[in-house]
């Protein structure tokens, strides 16, 4: 051989350049910190402007959600090698999972908090994207691939709710069923396809199961690299400022790795750390077999349809379930459209006046809701006031359209009383309805007893087994 020509590469380093066109020095340090670069470049620009790297604007929580969801995918494939999706069966592998499996008991727990945490995260990370304004142009679209995430984050729960096929799964889902059969015309179809029969065994278990490993991640992966995408595509994260601050377009930059990657892998491990903690310490609820004829007294929904579940017992099904939901989802998604204000994105509650608005809206929320429970169930009976109306008018119609000018008269008194401009009366209207779901699924969780009467949660606890 020449002096000239190069020695020719072993097979491994051959493999390595196809793989990662990147320079190699040869030892097991360069070999990581490549494979590394690559991976977070593909989520991160080199550099991020530094404004966006404060912790009190994002709070990690678009992060947090995602490392919530790799989580998840990694307990839920330990936990597949056990369970199995049959009625007669799949309670026995969840006892024999927190009995006989060396950790088994750790790893359910893990994925039954972790699962629950995600609802929250990801309903915060939304709340301060919307608080901060960041949901507007150029983030419109990326606002609705967001909806669309928490929607599959709410349905990855309910499905997985049913698997333990214990009393709790098998009430729940039947409870959370009853509110598909209101949508009008197709309700009954949409339940029975759901159920795969016309009521709940062993097809169900095996559709939630299908959707709940395949259907929904694969959903999920799916916009979840098109929301990661879209937040490069649309320049990063919207620039944080403060509130008598001019908009800031531009920013100084500073490098991913030591300035952003850092303080995220400390973030991830005090959570995954705090998650592990609560892990081995609460375990997973798990309640006797399923028993069909045996329903439980009061029979709930899973805490996040408890504010549905408590609409329906103040509306007609067909409003309480679906109208006021449906209309409150099509606000979400249309928010980016009938708010476009730029000059208050990056700014928390958008002006001084936003936050003492926001702060008024919350108090005023939790004095309707509370006091309209209140009189709702001593002295409002509208079906006997209005006795010749069927009851699809009196207890629906006729309180949907009054909560409807009441949100509107809401809106036109922060104008006129207040001077707020379009957006900010724009978040007080957002923050009412938002406190008025958050108590009505207080009130459904915790002040709820035998057949769904009020009492204090001490009551509760006392009554219900
Ligand atoms: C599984 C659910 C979700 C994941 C994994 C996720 C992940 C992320 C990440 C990593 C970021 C950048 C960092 C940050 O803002 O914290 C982000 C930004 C963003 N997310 Fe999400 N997200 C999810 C759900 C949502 C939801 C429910 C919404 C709203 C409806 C939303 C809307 C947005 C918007 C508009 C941005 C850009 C924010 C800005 O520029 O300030 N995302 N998301």
């Amino acid at each position: 051989m020449s002096e000239t020509t190069p020695a020719p590469l072993p097979i491994w380093k051959k493999l390595w350049r196809s793989a990662v066109r990147e320079p190699f020095s040869g030892d097991r340090r360069s070999r990581l910190r490549i494979v590394m670069n690559n991976l977070i470049l593909h989520l991160h620009p080199s550099q991020v402007p530094v404004r966006t790297l404060r912790f009190t604007y994002s709070w990690g929580l678009g992060g947090l959600s995602a490392l919530l969801v790799v989580l998840l995918a990694v307990t839920g494939a330990m936990l597949m090698f056990v369970y199995t999706p049959a009625p007669e069966k799949a309670y026995q592998s969840i006892l024999a999972l927190e009995t006989l499996v060396w950790y088994g008991q750790l790893v359910r727990n893990l994925h039954h908090w972790a699962g629950n945490a995600l609802v929250v995260v990801t309903a915060l990370h939304l709340l301060r994207v919307f608080f901060t304004g960041a949901f507007r142009e150029p983030r419109a679209f990326n606002w609705l691939v967001g909806v669309a995430l928490l929607l599959l984050t709410v349905a990855a729960n309910f499905t997985g709710y049913l698997l333990p096929w214990d009393q709790l799964a098998y009430w729940g889902i039947t409870v959370g069923a009853s509110i598909v059969t209101y949508v009008p015309l197709i309700g009954n179809t949409i339940a029975q396809v759901l159920l795969g029969g016309p009521e709940i065994g062993s097809a169900t278990l095996l559709n939630f199961y299908a959707l709940h490993l395949s259907v929904i991640p694969l959903a999920m992966l799916f916009l979840m690299s098109l929301h990661f995408w879209r937040v490069r595509k649309d320049g990063g994260l919207s620039l944080p400022r403060g509130i008598d601050e001019p908009p800031v377009t531009k920013d100084e930059n500073v490098t991913t790795f030591s300035d952003l990657v850092r303080p995220e892998a400390v973030w991830a491990t005090v959570t995954v750390t705090a998650l592990v903690l609560w892990s081995m310490t609460v375990n997973a609820p798990l309640e006797p077999l399923a028993n069909p004829d045996l329903s439980p007294n009061p029979a709930k929904a899973a805490w996040y349809f408890m504010g549905i579940q408590e609409l329906l017992l103040h509306f007609h099904p067909l409003i309480g379930a679906i109208v006021i939901p449906g209309l409150a989802l099509l606000g979400l998604a249309a928010l980016p459209y009938l708010d476009s204000d730029m000059d208050s994105v990056g700014v928390y509650f958008r002006s001084r006046r936003g936050r003492w608005l926001a702060a008024l809206s919350a108090a005023a929320g939790l004095v309707l809701t509370v006091g309209y429970v209140l009189l709702d169930e001593v002295a409002l009976d509208l079906p006997a006031l209005l006795p010749s109306l069927p009851t699809l008018v009196s207890n629906g119609i006729v309180p949907l359209a009054a909560l409807l000018l009441g949100l509107f008269g809401y809106g036109a008194l922060m104008r006129r009383l207040f001077r707020a401009t379009r957006c900010e009366a724009t978040l007080s209207l957002f923050i009412l309805i938002l406190t008025g779901f958050l108590i009505l699924t207080l009130i459904g969780i915790f002040f709820r007893g035998p057949g769904m009467a009020l009492m204090w949660p001490w009551d509760v606890a006392a009554t219900v087994h």
